[in-house]
Formats: C-alpha cells, sequence, structure tokens
C-alpha cells in the first residue's frame, strides 16, 4: 500500500529529532509499489531514501520526496542445508528486530550488530559494524529497484564492494536505487565472535557464550557507552574512523603510546579511533548552545535540546578543526547530511 504525506514535519522522523520538514513522504510496503510512484508521469524528480532515520542530519527543508520502506517481513528462503540458512528480510525491519529474530531461531552471525538503530534496508548503505563484525559478513544478497532503469535487480555480495563504513550504495549506485529487501546466510553452528576485548569480558561475566549472552553482553555495552536517541537527538557515530598510511599511523603512536591503532583492510594502512582523536582534543562532553560532544562516546555529537541542523553541522566543522589542528588527521563525517 502506498501513502502519501505533504508537507510533513520530520522531528520523529530523525533520530536528531532536528524540526524541518519534507515536501512530500511516499511511505510504501511491496516493492511493485515502486514501479507505481515511478511510473507515473508524477514520479519524484527529486527523492532520498529515508528508513529509521538514524544516519541522516537535515539542515533545512527536504524539497522533494522522502520515500520511506515500510516492509517488515522477515522469511527463511532456503532451510536446506546443514550449517547455514538464507533469511530474508524487508528493507522497512528494524534491524535490531531482525536481530533478535535471528537469536529466537538459533541462528549465528548477526548478534554483535544488536542494537544498532536503524532498518534492515540502511544495513548494506553503510555496511553497519560493531564490536568487530560487518553487516558484510552475513549479507548474501541485495534485492533494490533501479530507478533509472525502473526495474528489480539483485546484487552478490562480492558485487556489493563492501569496505569499512562503505559500499557501492554510497558510490556509483548513490541516488539511484531503493534497496528493497535483503538476504543474509545465516550459521546453524556456534561462532563467537569474541575478538573485541570488552565484549569477551562482557560475555565471561554471563556465563557460556551463548547467542543469548553476546548479544545481551552487546546491549549492555552499547546502552553503558551510547546515548538512547528516544531522549538525546544523536545519530550513532557522527565520524567514521579514519584510514591513514600506515607510516603517519607509527608517526602518531610513537607520540602518543596509548593510541588505539587498527589494521586496515588495505596492508599499507592503519585504522585510527576517531573517538579518541577527539576526546584527546579536549572535546569529550564539550558544549555549544544546544550541541555537544557526548560525554561518554566522543565519536557522538548530541542535540541537547531543539538544535537545528545547521548548529550540528558547526560543530562538527569545530570539533574537525580542533582535531586537525591537534593530529594533522581529517575526519569525516559518517553521517549523510541533507
Ligand atoms: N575512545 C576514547 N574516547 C572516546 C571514545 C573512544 O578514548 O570518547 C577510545 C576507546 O577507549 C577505544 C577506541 O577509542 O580505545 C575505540 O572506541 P570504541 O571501541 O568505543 O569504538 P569506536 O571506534 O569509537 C566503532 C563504531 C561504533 C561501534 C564501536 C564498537 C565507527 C565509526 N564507530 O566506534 O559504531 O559501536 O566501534 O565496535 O566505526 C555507530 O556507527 O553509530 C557506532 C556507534
Amino acid at each position: 500500500m502506498i501513502k502519501i504525506f505533504t508537507d510533513h514535519p520530520l522531528r520523529d522522523l530523525n533520530s536528531f529529532h532536528v524540526e524541518e520538514r519534507a515536501d512530500q513522504i511516499i511511505e510504501f510496503d511491496r516493492r511493485e509499489d515502486l514501479d507505481e510512484i515511478f511510473a507515473e508521469a508524477d514520479a519524484p524528480a527529486k527523492w532520498y531514501v529515508l528508513g529509521g532515520g538514524n544516519n541522516i542530519l537535515f539542515t533545512r527543508r527536504y524539497e522533494g520526496t522522502l520515500l520511506h520502506p515500510a516492509g517488515q517481513q522477515i522469511r527463511i528462503i532456503d532451510d536446506c542445508s546443514e550449517s547455514s540458512v538464507l533469511v530474508e528480510a524487508e528493507a522497512g525491519t528494524d534491524w535490531d528486530r531482525f536481530v533478535e529474530w535471528c537469536v529466537e531461531h538459533e541462528l549465528w552471525g548477526a548478534e554483535n550488530l544488536s542494537l544498532i538503530p536503524g532498518t534492515v534496508g540502511a544495513a548494506p548503505v553503510q555496511n553497519i559494524g560493531a564490536y568487530g563484525a560487518e553487516a558484510k559478513d552475513v549479507i548474501h544478497r541485495v534485492h533494490y529497484f533501479d530507478v533509472e532503469q525502473r526495474r528489480h535487480l539483485t546484487l552478490l555480495n562480492a558485487e556489493c564492494h563492501f569496505a569499512y563504513r562503505d559500499s557501492i550504495f554510497k558510490g556509483e549506485l548513490r541516488g539511484r536505487v531503493v534497496i528493497t529487501s535483503v538476504e543474509f546466510k545465516l550459521s546453524r553452528t556456534p561462532q563467537p565472535n569474541l575478538g573485541y576485548g570488552d565484549l569477551k569480558r562482557e560475555v565471561e561475566s554471563r556465563g557460556e557464550a551463548t547467542l543469548r549472552n553476546i548479544r545481551d553482553a552487546v546491549c549492555a555495552i552499547r546502552r553503558s557507552k551510547l546515548p538512547n536517541t528516544a531522549v538525546q537527538g544523536n545519530a550513532g557515530s557522527f565520524f567514521k574512523n579514519p584510514i591513514v598510511d600506515k607510516a603517519i599511523a607509527e608517526q602518531l603512536k610513537a607520540a602518543n603510546e596509548n593510541m588505539p591503532l587498527y589494521p586496515a583492510a588495505d596492508p599499507t594502512k592503519s585504522k585510527l579511533a576517531a573517538g579518541w582523536l577527539i576526546d584527546q582534543a579536549g572535546l569529550k562532553g564539550y558544549r555549544s548552545g544546544c550541541v555537544g560532544v557526548h560525554d561518554r562516546q566522543a565519536l557522538v555529537l548530541v542535540n541537547h535540546g531543539s538544535a537545528t541542523g545547521k548548529e550540528v553541522v558547526a560543530l562538527a566543522e569545530y570539533v574537525q578543526q580542533r582535531v586537525l589542528e591537534k593530529f594533522g588527521i581529517g575526519i569525516e563525517a559518517e553521517v549523510n547530511i541533507l
């Protein structure tokens, strides 16, 4: 079913809770609805996909159409192998509901990604990740509507060009596709991924490395470090962890012994912790008017009340400048700024 809303307030549709409006929102729950939406003479000229609104910052009125996928079915599509199961979830499914569903069905692979806010359709776009796992580790195929070709198409995992917080959907397919569902390959065989030290400790305090204990441990860590968007507007990590040449990372490490440093997919590079850099620049808990840097995780910018998107952007630029001055490292926004 297609529902159309005009001149619609966005405050409750973005996790930063900024007050902007959109000319139009079209909510749909079947992939065939997209044929109808884009076939008509008045097919939207300017559009953007709004999932859970968890990784977006509106800085002005959206003068176009926000497409909101509402389908939330989860189904097993291939249960024939002894070791793995293929599951398809529609784009509008709440990500954490999907993870809970996997845990209830004793399927391994998504548990470290518990409590990440957002929808299943958004997961492949920025290849969501946490605690040593990424969505790409479980995504099998992505089904989408190609707006230019007006066709329903599918990409296999290897065709999605997944990388740290990146995919083809942020690259060459940006602004061209609407993801309608994602197929996941999950394991029946236990595969605990406890490489992340804090997680291992938190799981051990609960007993065995069961799916339930891992999910509960991840939820507990996230709740202790990250602000609840229902209480304090935010979009999770505002910045990506920067990936820099190994030589630069090692120079910084020599000058800052306790600086966290992670390997990157490219062996000539290293990944730094943007949260640590911002923290060391003295900005953790910093506040300017209605916007601020979270006091437990400096990677998260928060709305303390009635901030506008422009105020958040001004704070982000200030943070970027301070980190650049102190460490010579540029940090990039992870959040989509509209
Ligand atoms: N750190 C500080 N101060 C801070 C924040 C972090 O010193 O204010 C240090 C930590 O002590 C640690 C290192 O920086 O040594 C990394 O911190 P953390 O483990 O909290 O992870 P992160 O790199 O800051 C990433 C993801 C998070 C995800 C965590 C856990 C990105 C952009 N962020 O954060 O994802 O939950 O790892 O795996 O990659 C999100 O995307 O919204 C998100 C919260």
